[in-house]
């Protein structure tokens, strides 16, 4: 025979309830839980924006550092191209996105900010020598969402981004190979390397 339904509702109800019972969960662990639960259905352009950044950059940086360790600062050089590195991250395919990364002083002359990336990347500046916090830079035009954010140096990036006496011989000659035209050297630790250029439907 079937069991009816309203039976086996109360049955699923009982044995979640002693489930609650037991395992005591902390409700305000609980909340945030769900209020980034519900961030992660309906999230706003800022943090799709930002998602997709920090997305990019942890696999870069991941690929970056563990070809540093394991074959050299030199060998890693092929490996800084942001074309070469898929987004994994749905969100990009979701959200319709193109995702560049340019500077004001570009090593690949393909990354050449165009104005407005410009006068972004001029803004990060002010907001970093005042120690502001960083937040995005967003514009709206029809449906798209423009979105800029800072990339800013750490220690790691002057091993090919720093003063050209502090940098490894083999890759200061690859450098000049690879790119004739690098004007991305001379950096120091926390300034603004460049911008992420971000473009996305609007939710
Ligand atoms: C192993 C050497 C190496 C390291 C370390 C490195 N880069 Fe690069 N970087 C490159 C190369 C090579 C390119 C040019 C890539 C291309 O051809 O698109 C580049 C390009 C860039 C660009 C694109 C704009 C341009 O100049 O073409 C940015 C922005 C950038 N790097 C930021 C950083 C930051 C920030 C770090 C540290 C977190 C870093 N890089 C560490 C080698 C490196």
């Amino acid at each position: 025979m079937k069991t009816p339904f309203y039976l086996s509702i109360l049955v699923i109800l009982f044995f979640t309830s002693c489930k609650n019972e037991t395992k005591e969960i902390d409700s305000s662990k609980k909340a945030k839980e769900l209020k980034e639960m519900v961030s992660k259905i309906n999230p706003s352009n800022a943090q799709i924006g930002l998602d997709m950044v920090f997305t990019t950059k942890a696999q870069l940086g991941k690929t970056l550092m563990e070809t540093i360790a394991k074959k050299g600062t030199n060998e890693a050089l092929k490996y800084c191209n942001i074309k070469a590195i898929p987004l994994t991250d749905s969100m990009a395919t979701v959200h319709l996105s193109r995702i560049k990364r340019v500077s004001d002083k570009t090593r690949n002359p393909n990354n050449k900010a165009n104005e407005t990336e410009l006068k972004n990347i001029e803004a990060f500046k002010k907001m970093l020598s005042n120690g502001k916090d960083i937040s995005p830079i967003l514009e709206t035009k029809n449906d798209s969402v423009y979105f800029y954010y800072p990339i800013v140096t750490n220690g790691m990036c002057l091993k090919c981004h720093g003063n050209p006496d502090t940098i490894e011989k083999d890759v200061l000659a690859s450098l000049k190979e690879l790119y004739p035209y690098d004007t991305a050297l001379g950096y120091s630790e926390n300034e603004v390397r460049g911008i992420w250029s971000i473009q996305f439907k609007s939710k």
